[in-house]
């Protein structure tokens, strides 16, 4: 597996492929990859010639109070889970690379990003399409993965790349889950044993929205409730947010008339995890 940490490089190799008439697929990741990313990897393989993974914890992303210091990192084993699931290369540029010390411009998008995790996170989104319309610059990729795990990150993607008219496309990959139906996450690698059993309690909550949902209540207030009183029920869990809301506007509703997104955002102790499915009338 090659890995290259300078834009020039890349862009050398891309033209290289170009020329060939060969398609290149990108996934985006900050690393420490886990079966979520290898399924995006093996998606590209699939639909592409070429397939470049990014690896880079994106500083931009993280709050001043948020744990960029602390997020697990391990290039070898990336290497390997890149290279079994049909990766080409690696681009690993370090801060300086991507940031140079006079950086000032990043990419702002209003609207989408009020609510859901934009709201606990106020930065975290302009971080992330500053940071990925960076790697469509330097990667000029034809087609772009991303996880439905980050659902909000996906919409707003979609949505930077319609904007700007930013020749790629996106593709959303389903949630992959652990067995007991914990979403896959970098970040699982904080939780104690108990934590991890505790973790469970985010996907048992959906479940039940998604049943009532699906039995015919309509009341986003109801199903509110009762996916709060059942992440409650768990001690180790303290909610963020449960938010019902339009595929498109990613505001609030008050009842499932539409297509919705049902996100949620829970601590376990210390370690802040997401989840969510959406429900398409
Ligand atoms: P990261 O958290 O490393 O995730 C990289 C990609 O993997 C994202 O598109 C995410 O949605 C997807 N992913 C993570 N867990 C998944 C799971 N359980 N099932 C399916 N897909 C999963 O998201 C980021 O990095 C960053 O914000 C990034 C886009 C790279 C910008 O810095």
């Amino acid at each position: 597996m090659v890995v290259i940490d300078k834009i020039d490089a890349i862009r050398a190799q891309v033209n290289e492929w170009k020329k060939k008439g060969l398609s290149v697929g990108l996934v985006p990741t900050m690393g420490y990859l886990h079966h979520g990313h290898k399924s995006l990897i093996k998606r590209a393989a699939e639909e592409n010639d070429k397939v470049v993974v990014s690896i880079f914890v994106n500083p931009l992303q993280f709050g001043p109070k948020e744990d960029l210091a602390t997020y697990p990192r391990d290039l070898e084993r990336d290497k390997e889970i890149c290279a079994l699931a049909g990766a080409d290369l690696i681009f690993h540029p370090s801060t300086y690379v991507m940031y140079h010390k006079d950086f000032s411009t990043v990419v702002n998008i209003s609207g989408l990003t009020d609510n859901l995790c934009g709201k606990s996170r106020p930065t975290h989104f302009t971080g992330v399409c500053t940071v990925v319309n960076k790697l469509f610059n330097i990667v000029t990729p034809d087609r772009a993965y991303f996880g439905q795990k980050d659902a909000q990150q996906l919409f707003i993607i979609k949505r930077m790349v319609k904007d700007l008219n930013i020749n790629v496309e996106i593709v959303g990959c389903p949630i992959i889950r652990e067995e007991n139906g914990l979403a896959k996450s970098s970040r699982n690698t904080y939780l104690s044993e108990k934590e991890r059993q505790a973790a469970v309690i985010l996907n048992k909550a959906l479940k039940k929205g998604k049943d009532l949902i699906e039995k015919g209540i309509r009341n986003v207030d109801d199903l509110l409730s009762i996916i709060k009183e059942t992440i409650e029920c768990e001690p180790l869990a303290k909610i963020d947010y449960i938010n019902i809301v339009d595929i498109e506007s990613l505001q609030n509703v008050e009842v499932i008339d539409r297509s919705v997104l049902v996100g949620i955002a829970v601590y376990i102790n210390k370690t802040r995890l997401i989840d969510n499915f959406v429900y398409e009338v």
